[in-house]
């Protein structure tokens, strides 16, 4: 009942023309026919671009001010977005909490501001190699899915939330899929504290180090709806086997 969904996240790639592309490329791959929802997260700078290509995929970006409007330099407001065509933004990214400080509160702030605007966040979460390694997973990912839950303001009903363990991105590394159901199943449940029939609707993606020849055990975990691709979103092959996993 929950329809898989494959999230490309571009990070800081690409030019113009790679941007038309790769798109082009991934568009006459995918069909209107596929089980399963395909989306990509590119940079600001190319949203639009990527909205005027016209493709089947749904265009996101990979952050958003939690501000509205005003004296922010450098910001890109959810209205913004959501002008250019957007439809979902990535929030909290492991590479946005570590790199640039960013906390659950501000993060908080961002899935409201995106949900007013029309679009849905793909709320990112996941513990790092320490945490990971002193058995903490478990009490990480609470904190952070709990912090979400705590505002009431948040609706559960357009939302994606993305397991991503900081280890296992960019890395090569994966949790098993038995390693990752594990917590997905425990994300539900977290959720399910607040909304049973919200937890039971909610799209959980997986996201490090998802390829080719892992997606299709991944994906077959009960409780993972698909995947945020980092590397192989890049590679249209890679990415639209991925998809085809799903
Ligand atoms: P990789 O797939 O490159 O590990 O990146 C995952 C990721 O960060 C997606 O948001």
């Amino acid at each position: 009942m929950r329809q898989p969904l494959v999230v490309g996240n571009w990070k800081m790639n690409g030019s113009l023309k790679q941007t038309s592309e790769l798109l082009g490329s991934i568009d006459d791959n995918i069909s209107d026919k596929m089980a399963c929802e395909v989306g990509v997260c590119v940079p600001f700078v190319y949203l639009a671009a990527a909205v005027q290509a016209k493709t089947k995929l749904a265009i996101g970006a990979q952050t958003v001010s939690e501000y509205e409007a005003g004296a922010y330099t450098g910001e890109v407001s959810a209205m913004m977005l959501a002008d250019v065509g957007c439809q979902w933004v990535l929030v909290g990214h492991s590479e946005r909490r570590v790199l640039f400080g960013e906390q659950d509160q501000p993060l908080l702030a961002k899935t409201l501001a995106a949900q007013q605007a029309g679009l849905v966040p793909i709320y990112c979460v996941g513990e790092s190699e320490v945490q990971y390694k002193a058995g903490d997973t478990f009490k990480v990912i609470k904190q952070q899915v709990n912090s979400l839950l705590a505002d009431s303001a948040v609706d559960l009903s357009r939302l994606v939330l993305a397991y991503e363990p900081v280890w296992a991105i960019g890395t090569g590394l994966t949790a098993t899929p038995d390693e990752a159901q594990k917590v997905h199943a425990f994300i539900r449940q977290l959720v399910a504290a607040s909304s049973v029939s919200l937890a039971a609707k909610l799209r959980i993606l997986y996201g490090g180090s998802v390829k080719a020849d892992n997606a299709a055990l991944l994906f077959a975990q009960k409780d993972i709806d698909g995947g945020l691709i980092g590397g192989a979103s890049l590679d249209a092959e890679a990415f639209i086997s991925i998809c085809q996993r799903a």
